[in-house]
C-alpha cells in the first residue's frame, strides 16, 4: 500500500521529536562516550548511535519495503522492492553537541525514486522543527519560510564549514573563506549542516556553502532551501556533495569565489 507523503510526514516529525529526548538526554552530561571515527575532528556519541538505532527499527517496523541510508550503519534494503529511501542523520553538528553548543539536530529525509519529496529536520534544544513536502512549501514550527532576498555581498552573512579532513587534504575550503570573507558583511561555522541549510531557508543566512558533505547532511535540507525559492548549485564533483545554496543572483555571485 502506498502511503500519503502527508502520513510519512507525520511519521517523520514524532521520530524526529523522540530522537530528539535522545539527544537532550546527555546533552551537557559527562556520560555520551565520545569516540573518535575517521579521525580526532570526527566523533561518535551514543546519542548518535541510539538516535540512528531508534530511526531504523521505527522505520523498519512501520515500513519495512522501504530503503535507508544511515549515517552510522549504511543501508538497509527494504523487504521488497520500492522507490522509497530515507536518508538520515540522526546527530547532525555532533561536534556542537561534545561541546555543550546548542546548534545539532536530527535530519530525515525521504526520496521516492530518488528525487526527495519531504523533508523534517529537528533542533531539539531550540525546539525548532523544519518541515518540507515537495511543492508545497517548507515551514519552521508551522510558519512559511522563504530565503534571503539580499544579492549585494557586502550586506550578507554566509555560512560555511569545514571537513573532517581538512589536516591532510589542501582542498580544504579555507583558500574560499579567504578569498569571499574581505566581500561579505561576515561569515558564519554553525557546526550543523542540515541546520545551516534550514537557516538560509529561513533568510537567517543569506547563503550557505560547503564542500565534502553526505547525502544525509542535506538531503532534507536542500529540498527545505528550494521550497522556500532558494536553489542549490553544486560547485565541483570530486569532493562528494559540495554545494552553495542560497537566491539564484547572489549564488552567481558567491560561486566566483568559491572552488
Ligand atoms: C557534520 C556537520 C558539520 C559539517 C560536516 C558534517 P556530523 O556532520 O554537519 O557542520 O561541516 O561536514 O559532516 O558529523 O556532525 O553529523
Ligand atoms: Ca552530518
Ligand atoms: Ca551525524
Amino acid at each position: 500500500m502506498k502511503q500519503s507523503v502527508q502520513t510519512l510526514q507525520q511519521f517523520a516529525i514524532e521520530s524526529a521529536y523522540k530522537v530528539g529526548d535522545i539527544h537532550l538526554k546527555y546533552f551537557r552530561k559527562d556520560n555520551q562516550n565520545a569516540e573518535i571515527k575517521s579521525n580526532i575532528s570526527d566523533l561518535v556519541t551514543r546519542a548518535d548511535k541510539e538516535s540512528e538505532a531508534y530511526l531504523i527499527e521505527q522505520i523498519t517496523y512501520n515500513f519495512p519495503d522501504h530503503n535507508i541510508l544511515g549515517e552510522e550503519s549504511g543501508n538497509h534494503e527494504g523487504k521488497h522492492k520500492s522507490g522509497y529511501r530515507w536518508v538520515i542523520d540522526p546527530l547532525d553538528g555532533t561536534n556542537n553537541y561534545n561541546q555543550g553548543l546548542p546548534v545539532f539536530a536530527v535530519s530525515i529525509g525521504l526520496q521516492y525514486e530518488n528525487t526527495t519529496i519531504m523533508g523534517v529536520v529537528y533542533a531539539p534544544y531550540l525546539k525548532e522543527l523544519f518541515t518540507v513536502i515537495k511543492g508545497e512549501g517548507s515551514f519552521l514550527n508551522g510558519e512559511r519560510l522563504k530565503v534571503s532576498e539580499k544579492t549585494e555581498l557586502n550586506e550578507c552573512v554566509l555560512g560555511t564549514g569545514f571537513p573532517y579532513d581538512k589536516g591532510t587534504n589542501p582542498i580544504n575550503n579555507i583558500s574560499n573563506v579567504a578569498a569571499i570573507l574581505p566581500h561579505l558583511r561576515g561569515i558564519r561555522r554553525m557546526g550543523a549542516a542540515a541546520y545551516d541549510l534550514c537557516s538560509t531557508a529561513a533568510g537567517y543566512l543569506d547563503a550557505y556553502w560547503e564542500l565534502d558533505l553526505k547525502p544525509w547532511d542535506m538531503c532534507a535540507g536542500a529540498l527545505i532551501v528550494e521550497e522556500a525559492g532558494g536553489e542549490i548549485f553544486h560547485f565541483r564533483n570530486d569532493r562528494n556533495i559540495s554545494i552553495i545554496a542560497g537566491n539564484h543572483n547572489l549564488i552567481e555571485k558567491v560561486r566566483t569565489f568559491i572552488k
